[in-house]
């Protein structure tokens, strides 16, 4: 299946196969999304989801930890480092 990934701050879109990550997306794509240490420690590839969040595949505990000390009011964020892309979706660089 092929999936839809908007990227806001870039104002590109690009279609991938399903189920991959976001961070090689990005390294074939390189844009705004900065990934520090890819492994939920530094909070530089944080994202807010415009659209699409259930196309996400879950947030697991570690990453939830440090979602709720980066943005703890925001449900709309995930670390881009961990996002496994499953559907159309539509993000932004989080503030
Ligand atoms: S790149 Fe460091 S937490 Fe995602």
């Amino acid at each position: 299946m092929i999936v839809s990934i908007h990227f806001e701050d870039d104002q590109k879109t690009i279609q991938v196969e399903a189920n991959q990550r976001l961070t090689k997306v990005c390294d074939e794509h390189p844009g705004s999304i900065l990934f520090g240490c890819r492994n939920i420690a530094c909070g530089t590839c944080l994202i807010e989801v415009v659209r699409g969040m259930e196309n996400l595949a879950p947030v697991m505990e570690e990453e939830q930890i440090l979602l709720d000390f980066l943005a703890p009011a925001n449900p709309n964020v995930r670390l881009g480092c961990q996002c496994v892309v499953q559907g159309d979706i539509c993000i932004r660089v989080a503030n």
